[in-house]
């Protein structure tokens, strides 16, 4: 079974990267061989996992065009991200034609990081990916760029369309001395009563391990991030 999983938001900076590479790392680290498809004009996957932002990537792949996946580890490879994907070429495309080449690549996980607010490449993840993550911090603009995508989703089920069917919250860079942080989960299990909840505290040792630019799993597996990527890596598995 191969896993597909869209890490999205909506919303700038609310740890979307910083889940997607780290359950890369984690998925790696755990012997699955991982591919992470950035579709950030920022190319921020690349530089994090410590590989070229500026090489060919996610959009030459929707194009047709020459991309060889980079190795960040044995069996971590990224397609970075880039300004092309902002290409008259990438705008047209399909919302299904992402999913479509992925078919054929073989890997046991793949990972979609979605970009901030732009929606026709957000959506080319939702679709190729069987499992959406929908990261919010407890920032009120952030639950509603997460309500968004939640919406979306709900939508293309309800019409039978191609997509991610199963989809988790994650409640990003929580620390529970915040009276904002501690207020979040009530605040979506009430609005999200069936949706699964699952948490990414706030963590010093992930955001250097991204500076860094090397893999979480590599960098400190014990940290309090690690530990809260491989229980979001187990709710995966537990499909
Ligand atoms: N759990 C966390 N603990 C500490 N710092 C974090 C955590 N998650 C993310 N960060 C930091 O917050 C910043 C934004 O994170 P990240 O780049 O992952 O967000 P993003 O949603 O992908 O942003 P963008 O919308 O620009 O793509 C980074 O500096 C990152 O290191
Ligand atoms: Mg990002």
């Amino acid at each position: 079974m191969v896993y597909k999983i869209a890490v999205s938001g909506r919303k700038g900076g609310v740890g979307k990267t910083t889940v997607a590479c780290g359950l890369a790392s984690v998925f790696a680290s755990q012997g699955q061989r991982v591919l992470i498809v950035d579709l950030d004009p920022q190319s921020n996957t690349a530089y994090v996992l410590g590989t070229d932002p500026t090489a060919a990537g996610t959009a030459q792949l929707l194009l047709g065009q020459p991309s060889i996946p980079i190795k960040a580890l044995e069996n971590l490879h990224v397609l970075p991200g880039g300004p092309d994907l902002t290409s008259y070429g990438v705008q047209s495309s399909d919302p299904e034609d992402l999913a479509d080449v992925v078919e054929s690549l073989d890997y046991d996980v793949i990972l979609f990081d979605c970009p901030p607010g732009v929606e026709y490449l957000e959506r080319l993840g939702l679709v190729a990916a069987d499992i959406a993550l929908v990261c919010t911090n407890a920032h009120p603009l952030a639950v509603m760029g997460a309500g968004r995508v939640i919406n979306e989703l709900n939508a293309r089920q309800q019409k039978g369309r191609r997509g991610a069917r199963r989809y988790a919250l994650v409640l990003s860079m929580i620390d529970l001395r915040r009276s904002m942080d501690q207020a979040l989960d009530a605040q979506l299990v009430s609005a999200y009563p069936h949706t699964k909840r699952l948490v990414v505290r706030q963590d010093t040792t992930l955001a250097w391990a991204s500076a860094e630019r090397v893999p979480v799993m590599e960098y400190d597996p014990k940290c309090k991030g690690a530990e809260d990527l491989q229980k979001i890596a187990e709710w995966v598995k537990d499909a």
